[in-house]
């Protein structure tokens, strides 16, 4: 079997909304290529609206595409044999709420053709897995919200799957359950697993993540490995304790520079620069304090790109 799991080509979704005589219409995906490999943790990101519910369903099956191709473990994601290798989480999960736990996975274990006794087993599993064992006994109705959003996850694990398709799988759920949530991810990435998750939550994608998407107006504007997407910036930090000759001689160089009360911290992304701001303070006696390596944050790289400051992505 091919390494690729998922595959887009010029993946397109035009909505059509019917109003009285006339028919509007909503390009909510605009011609996506997209390779998702096995083993990847794939962070889908972009602002509301972007379109990346809308890509889920298309990778699901779940709406028809306008235009383009999407595959799912080599097939089209509407065969049956292939919908039992995918987990899903929407993104609003609605539970039938006079049911307990138990019931509502035992009737997804019947969907998927279970035989009782391991469907048992599976569901104790997953209760355990998503921290939601000890209350087994509860209507759903009495469950908060993070709670449902737990239920979800257990009925996404239960099939055992190859390929989990999260729609913000974090949102509302405490820190703790966030961290939890994050160690389930990298642990079924470590099996083998392959996992495409949308989300908002720059810090956790940026800490999880093995590939970014950024969705930006339905087109896809920056994609990659996570660690070669945050090293298209990188820069120097130097601390200095600063005096007026240093701060006069530092004048005129392409560096950036902020006063933090008697400290000045200049940033530049040379590194010729960098040595000559270090070669003009022991010059000017100014005591270098510190000399930080660093680079953008994904959360600074998605501000970037919102504002359009920054090139989109072209190969
Ligand atoms: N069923 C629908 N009918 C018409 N338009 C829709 C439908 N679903 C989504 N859209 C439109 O498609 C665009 C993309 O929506 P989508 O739900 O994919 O965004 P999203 O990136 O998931 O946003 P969010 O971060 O808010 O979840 C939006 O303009 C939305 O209004
Ligand atoms: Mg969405």
């Amino acid at each position: 079997m091919s390494d690729i799991i998922i595959k887009a080509i010029d993946l397109t979704k035009i909505y059509k909304i019917h109003r009285f005589l006339k028919t509007e219409k909503v390009l909510a995906l605009d011609r996506l290529n997209l390779e998702v490999k096995k083993g990847n943790i794939y962070g889908f990101l972009g602002p509301n609206g972007a379109g990346k519910t809308t890509t889920i369903k298309l990778i699901l099956g779940l709406t028809p595409q306008t235009a383009g191709e999407v595959f799912v473990l080599g097939k089209d994601p509407r065969d049956v044999a292939t919908k039992g290798k995918i987990g899903y989480l929407p993104e609003i999960a609605y539970y039938e709420k006079y049911l307990r736990i138990d019931e509502i996975l035992s009737y997804y274990a019947g969907l998927y053709k279970m035989d009782s006794k391991f469907a048992k087993e599976r569901i104790d599993y997953v209760l355990e897995t998503v921290g939601l064992s000890l209350f087994r006994k509860r209507f759903l109705h009495e469950y908060s919200k993070g709670m449902l959003q737990r239920v979800g996850l257990a009925q996404a694990l239960l099939n055992d799957p190859d390929l989990l398709i999260l729609d913000e799988p974090t949102s509302g759920l405490d820190p703790i359950a966030q961290i939890e949530i994050r160690d389930i991810i990298k642990d079924l990435a470590e099996e083998g697993k392959t996992i495409f998750l949308s989300s908002h939550f720059l810090s956790e994608v940026e800490l999880i993540c093995t590939h970014v998407g950024i969705l930006k107006n339905a087109k896809l504007i920056k994609w990659g490995p996570m660690g070669d997407l945050l090293k298209i910036n990188k820069f120097f930090e130097i601390h200095i304790e600063a005096n007026k000759e240093f701060e006069n001689e530092i004048t005129g160089y392409d560096v950036s520079k902020i006063r933090v009360e008697d400290k000045l911290i200049v940033s530049t992304e040379q590194a010729e620069f960098k040595d000559k701001v270090l070669s003009i303070a022991i010059k000017t006696k100014a005591r270098i304090l510190a000399v930080y390596p660093r680079q953008d944050s994904l959360e600074t790289l998605f501000k970037k790109l919102m504002k359009g400051n920054e090139d989109v992505h072209t190969n």
